[in-house]
């Protein structure tokens, strides 16, 4: 059976859909993803960072099927760190998935099986293909909130040890007023 039309609001990228699900993650959730962890025990854990509402129209698991889902970062800094998303490898890992970005600006970091990491920028109307066997996290470098659309598909899976492990390669830090990609280790 095809499933009945959804409905998005293209200026704002929100989504009416049956059954739609959401998800929100508040600072207290978000342990050990910040590198100033003096500075994330001192913010208030009830901040809510980001939000998640998704379209399921297939069961998850289902091969060959699609997803689709908006992410909405909040504006805001752990230290001198940005607000952004735990990011994940898809526990299929060649599965590819398409990131648009609606609202907001930030930056889309993305790394590699052998951990080389980099970034794009992410303003509305860019459009992100993020290839199989590449992590993906995004991060809110703006004042307002950074809403994004994606599309994935309904085998992926999430896995989130890249987050709650050894990490990204870098992370996104202001320096000055501005953000720019700093090397984990530095
Ligand atoms: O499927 C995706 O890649 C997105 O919908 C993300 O799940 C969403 O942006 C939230 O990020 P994370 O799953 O890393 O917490
Ligand atoms: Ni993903």
């Amino acid at each position: 059976m095809n499933p009945a039309p959804a409905f998005v609001n293209w200026a704002d990228g929100a989504l009416q859909a049956p059954g739609l699900q959401r998800s929100e993650k508040k600072l207290g959730q978000l342990t050990g993803i910040f590198r100033d962890h003096q500075a994330w025990q001192k913010l208030d854990p009830e901040t809510i960072v980001y939000r998640v509402w998704w379209w399921e129209p297939v069961a998850s698991g289902t091969a060959g099927g699609l997803f689709w889902g908006l992410t909405e970062i909040q504006p805001g800094r752990v230290g001198n760190e940005y607000f952004m998303t735990r990011g994940h490898w898809h526990v299929i890992r060649n599965r590819a998935e398409f990131y648009g970005t609606v609202a907001g600006s930030g930056k889309l970091v993305l790394m590699d099986r052998t951990g080389h990491t980099w970034a794009e920028d992410m303003a509305p109307g860019s459009l992100h293909y993020i290839a199989g066997e590449v992590a993906h996290r995004i991060v809110n470098t703006g004042d307002k909130p950074i809403r994004v659309i994606a599309c994935w598909p309904s085998d992926a899976g999430h896995d989130y040890e890249v987050a709650e492990g050894r990490g990204f390669g870098a992370r996104i830090l202001e320096e000055r007023g501005a953000p720019i990609l700093v090397n984990a280790q530095d």
